[in-house]
């Protein structure tokens, strides 16, 4: 996405500087254009040499350079910028964007800039919930800037709380993302992921293998092509990247019924990807079970309804369901025939059998078959790739609907 993309990116004086050059490094990396400049207190904490070697070009930080005269023209930079991006932006250049005051070459640039600007604000946390930079971050969005909201965690000055720059991992995918096409724009996409707990008694469950990778993986996919995204997902250890992802984290098969089968009716698409169980005990017991010498304790089950099943039975024009199968046999027979058991317009078929195929790994092989006939067998890839094979397929599969 980033690609011959020209891409300024203003360094301005706070202690999260030194991760800039990450930032800089990946821009760099993915094929942008990067332009630095500094304010003049930036480089109190990160030298330019830093900067200059990693962008492949000289860091702008005043009106004209002082031996030559030469003017550092801020009207041709903001021309030159397809977006730009200020990290760390402190509390003083946030105000001086806010209210037009260019005193230094970065403002007076993003006076000048008609591309997008992204802004990710890194101060101590009673700088950052001050009312004057409150103010000043509501005007800059109200001006169409995007703010790149701080993490939350241990600060410079060893207080925690709001105001850690967010990581440059995070900033290069949001500035990404941005470049991504928006065909899922206005689309409201559910996803199940993970896999669900039954609890035995407080501190046993019954539960499974999944990781919730796929799911996950479907859910950045989507939220990236511009869907609003609310992801319904069992106990994993993932997080979600995009924040704009509405997480909804459930334990049982039971809470993640209930949660889907609310959201279904205001929902354009469904995506079935948790590995949800079958059974769940029958009853919870209230303590400890404890290890008699001679008996052993029997668990009966009862069935757990079927979330994927109930939302087929309730699908209505329009809508789009994708189910997951994992089988062991007949493989294609049973996908084809679980997805009009279910009502299902796609089914994604995974594969046991192969390496790299599965539970927990970052890779997946699977077959994608659609209720027109279609059928797409993949081979094995990242879990991310075939996140957007599967997002292509339910676009593919709207627009012949
Ligand atoms: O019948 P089976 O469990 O193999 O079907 C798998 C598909 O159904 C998956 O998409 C899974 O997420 C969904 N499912 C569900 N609720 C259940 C069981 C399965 O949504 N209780």
């Amino acid at each position: 996405m980033l690609k011959g993309k020209h891409i300024i990116v203003g360094v301005t004086g706070g202690i999260a500087a030194y991760k800039t050059a990450t930032l800089v490094r990946l821009l760099v990396k993915a094929g942008a254009e990067v332009q630095v400049i500094m304010t003049p207190s930036a480089k109190e904490f990160v030298c330019p040499l830093t900067f200059s070697t990693l962008s492949g070009k000289p860091v702008i930080s005043e009106f004209f350079t002082a031996n030559t005269g030469q003017w550092n023209s801020h009207v041709d930079l903001g021309l030159w910028a397809d977006v730009m991006v200020i990290a760390p932006a402190t509390a003083s250049t946030i105000a001086k964007m806010a209210n037009g005051v260019a005193d230094n070459m970065l403002v007076t640039t993003y006076l000048s800039a008609k591309a997008p600007v992204f802004i990710a604000p890194a101060m101590d946390l009673d700088m950052m919930r001050h009312p004057s930079t409150t103010r000043n971050l509501e005007l800059l969005r109200s001006y169409g800037n995007m703010i790149i909201e701080p993490a939350e965690g241990e600060l410079a000055s060893h207080l925690i709380g709001k105001g850690r720059m967010e990581e440059p991992e995070n900033i290069a995918r949001v500035i990404s993302d941005f470049f991504a096409p928006k065909d899922l724009a206005g689309q409201r996409i559910m996803i199940t992921a993970g896999p669900t707990y039954e609890r035995i008694d407080p501190v046993r469950f019954i539960g499974n293998y999944s990781s919730g990778k796929m799911g996950y993986a479907i859910a950045e996919e989507a939220a990236r092509r511009g869907a609003e995204v609310t992801l319904i997902s069992g106990p994993v250890s993932l997080s979600v990247t995009n924040r704009s992802i509405n997480l909804i984290k459930v334990e049982s098969a039971s809470e993640m019924y209930r949660q889907c089968v609310d959201l279904w009716p205001s929902t354009d698409c469904a995506v079935m990807c948790a590995a949800v169980a079958d059974y769940a005990p029958e009853t919870v017991a209230t303590s400890k079970i404890k290890r008699e010498r001679d008996e052993v304790p029997v668990i009966h089950l009862r069935k757990n309804r079927d979330i994927a099943a109930a939302l087929g039975q309730t699908k209505r024009e329009g809508q789009i369901l994708v189910g997951f199968a994992l089988e062991t046999d007949d493989e294609q027979i049973n996908a084809i025939g679980k997805m009009e058991r279910k009502n299902f317009d796609i089914i994604v078929l995974n594969s046991l059998r192969d390496k790299g195929a599965g539970f927990g790994t970052d890779t997946n092989k699977v077959t994608i078959f659609c209720a027109d006939g279609q059928t797409r067998p993949l081979p094995l890839m990242s879990k991310s790739d075939v996140a957007k094979e599967i997002i292509d397929s339910i676009t593919a599969f709207e627009h012949e609907a």
